[in-house]
């Protein structure tokens, strides 16, 4: 199974555009969770004492961690999100918080090193930007090493367009280029 993380918010998103090439070229039954109507809230007070209490007592029955079953269990995963303020959408960091379960996602050692508890060898990460992406860091970069840090998914491929925002840009031969490099699977790692 294929797990479909959309974080695109407009409605003519080029973004999502990117990431409908790549899940026709994977091929396989995909489910998605949208972001936009998901609408999953930051943690807070109540909500963290209550998961940690059930994390603790390894009762992971509650419906809270339904984003990490499912994260945990895909096959292949794909995260489509915008280039927002360096990063991305803060829908996607709540749902960072929703999947982050010692238990469930990752566990530590005795020693208190993380090892990922994830099924997926393989994450793609589709972006567009406005400008140039010059620091992957806080984008890409950082679920990059959520993910062989933590969930031990070992290839995380990235797939951008870039400088869609630049005036007199041709967009549509940007998005073209791209769609052709996922076709013939070049990514970057
Ligand atoms: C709230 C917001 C923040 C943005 N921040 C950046 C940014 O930091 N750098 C950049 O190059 N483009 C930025 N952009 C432009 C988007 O990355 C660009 O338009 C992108 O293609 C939007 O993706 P979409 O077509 O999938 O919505 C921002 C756009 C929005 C709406």
């Amino acid at each position: 199974m294929i797990l479909f993380v959309n974080a695109c918010v407009r409605k003519e998103s080029r973004t999502k555009r990117l990431a409908n090439c790549l899940l026709k070229n994977l091929g396989d039954e995909i489910k998605e969770i949208n972001l936009e109507k998901e609408n999953i809230l930051p943690l807070n007070c109540e909500t963290l004492e209550l998961r940690t209490k059930l994390a603790e007592a390894k009762n992971f029955e509650n419906i809270i961690f339904d984003y990490a079953k499912d994260f945990a269990k895909a096959d292949i995963i794909v995260i489509a999100a915008p280039f927002w303020d360096l990063s991305f959408p803060a829908s996607l960091k709540s749902y960072i918080e929703a999947i982050n379960i010692i238990g469930l996602t990752f566990d530590y050692t005795p020693d208190g090193i993380p090892y990922g508890l994830c099924n997926a060898k393989k994450l793609y990460y589709i972006t567009t930007s406005g400008g140039k992406i010059y620091n992957n860091e806080y984008g890409f970069g950082y679920i990059k090493s959520l993910c062989n840090n933590f969930y031990g998914i070992k290839d995380v491929f990235c797939i951008k367009a870039e400088n869609l925002d630049i005036a007199g840009v041709n967009v549509e031969n940007i998005l073209k280029t791209a769609e052709e490099k996922i076709m013939t699977e070049q990514f970057n790692l």
